[in-house]
């Protein structure tokens, strides 16, 4: 894959009280960027509910869930900006979603606003289908939400360069 990162070094897993101020960094220019205080928080739940790719050691790309058996939701995802299209995104999706079906989840949903093509796109490729829309969901801006839902008997294992974990 063109411009692609060096996979060997990439490595998805739970995150850790010392990524925090890289995952703060990776967020800030969102339009709800999370605080400090809420990646701290969610780096403390058992089992872990905020993951990260890391390359050479540092956070480059991060990922918000919430387990509600039998299926999980993605709260928040971001790729530090320059780092993005480089494959980062879809590595980390992939990652996510063999660790989610290797807890048994059954379903794995998410919104977005409309107008986040990138992310929609992403996410298509990953087999999740746009199920619904939520007029006026989001604020600063004012923007449609656009459901999507991925059922897991249809994801077929991460594709390409392998993850470590
Ligand atoms: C969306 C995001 C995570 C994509 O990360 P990324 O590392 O750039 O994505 P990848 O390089 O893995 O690209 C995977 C696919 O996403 C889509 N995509 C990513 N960036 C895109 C862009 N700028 N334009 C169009 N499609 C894009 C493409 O389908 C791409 O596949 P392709 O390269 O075969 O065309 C990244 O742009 C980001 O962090 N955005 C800000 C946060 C955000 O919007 N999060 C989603 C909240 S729901």
């Amino acid at each position: 894959m063109p411009g692609s990162e060096s996979y060997d070094a990439v490595r998805f897993g739970p995150a850790v009280e010392s990524d925090i101020d890289a995952l703060v960094s990776i967020d800030r220019d969102s339009p709800q960027a999370w605080t400090r205080a809420a990646f701290a928080m969610e780096s403390e739940h058992a089992p872990p509910t905020l993951f990260v790719l890391r390359s050479s050691d540092a956070p480059v790309a991060f990922v918000v869930t919430r387990f509600v058996v039998p299926d999980m939701d993605i709260v928040n995802l971001a790729v530090a900006r320059d780092r993005r299209r480089r494959g980062l995104g879809r590595l980390l999706l992939a990652s996510l979603l063999d660790h989610a079906a290797s807890n048994r989840v059954q379903s794995v949903f998410l919104e977005v606003r409309e107008g986040n093509q990138e992310a929609r796109r992403l996410y298509r490729s990953a087999g999740f289908e746009e199920t619904q829309r939520r007029p006026g969901f989001y604020r600063e801006p004012l923007e449609d939400a656009i459901l999507m839902r991925l059922a897991m008997s249809h994801w077929a294992g991460l594709k390409g360069p392998r993850n470590a974990c």
